[in-house]
């Protein structure tokens, strides 16, 4: 038998795996264990890891299936299935901090990945941080009136809104012709394990809720991000090296911090993985 211990970080978000190598083999219940863990704590932190990217994408697959990322030549070099963030990539004189503001990853695809997760490789020495807002905990503080006004919405997510209060990275002309067409996606959903149901909200994406004026549509977008994005709701993870974090992409929204010397270096390797059509 395997012995590990899983953690909580926070009271309702966030838990530590300690005692696990997921370059050696994992077994059924152990596989068992920790995904009804991340169904429950919606981000794990598996501290003490040493990965290849070829190891990376083998540990990545104890939780689910990887999908691929939109800019798919973003890739680490030799490894076209590995992605990564850095801090490295300047576009019109303005350096580009992927994941600054909180946003749901991807939720323009049809089928939005179920999950995110990264590996700690070069990391600044101090900040840094990536923080986590639950999604599931925010939607059931709503007002009763809040719930019946926004229960049944449908929200039109594009590739990057008119509105979105950030620029994304290049992309290259031929990935950006596979990106998949619009996802059209309920703004309440309900999670396919652990049964909650949960905001689902993407400023960088989100272009007009069905039926609404947009004026109205970004009003009611700014109300519950800043309900949503309360403290109180937060796990802030401090990198470490070794950590591999993986999060729950419909249960979490995220935020990378742009607060380091941008003379250092942060770079981490990325993996997501497969989701299903949001209800
Ligand atoms: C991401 C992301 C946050 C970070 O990889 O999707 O938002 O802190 N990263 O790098
Ligand atoms: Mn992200």
């Amino acid at each position: 038998m395997t012995s590990f211990t899983i953690s909580p970080l926070t009271d309702r978000t966030g838990a530590e795996v300690v005692g696990l190598d997921f370059t050696e083999p994992i077994d059924p219940q152990t596989r068992t264990t920790l995904n009804r863990a991340f169904a429950e704590h919606h981000v794990l932190v598996m501290r003490d890891q040493h990965f290849t990217p070829e190891q990376f994408k083998q540990a990545a697959q104890v939780f689910g299936e990887l999908q691929q990322h939109d800019k798919k030549e973003h890739h680490v070099p030799g490894h076209p299935d590995v992605y990564y963030v850095s801090n490295d990539e300047i576009v019109n004189g303005r350096r580009i901090i992927p994941g600054e503001t909180f946003h749901t990853d991807h939720s323009n695809h049809p089928r939005p990945p179920k999950a995110t997760m990264l590996f700690a490789v070069e990391l600044p020495s101090a900040g840094g941080d990536t923080q986590y807002v639950n999604v599931h905990d925010a939607y059931d503080d709503l007002p009763v009136e809040t719930k019946q006004r926004i229960d049944g919405l449908k929200v039109v997510h594009v590739y990057l809104s008119k509105y979105s209060p950030r620029p994304l990275g290049a992309i290259s002309e031929e990935s950006r012709r596979d990106v998949p067409a619009p996802g059209i996606h309920p703004l309440v959903r309900t999670h396919p394990e652990n049964g909650r149901k949960a905001l689902f909200l993407n400023p960088v994406r989100m272009e007009s809720i069905v039926g609404m004026e947009d004026e109205e549509a970004l009003a009611l977008i700014d109300e519950l991000m800043r309900h949503a994005t309360q403290k109180k709701y937060e796990y802030r993870h401090k990198w470490r090296y070794g950590d591999w974090v993986i999060w729950d992409n419909r249960s979490v929204m995220h935020q990378a911090n742009p607060d380091y010397d941008m003379s250092e270096r942060r770079y981490l390797y990325r993996l997501m993985l497969r989701g299903e059509v949001p209800v």
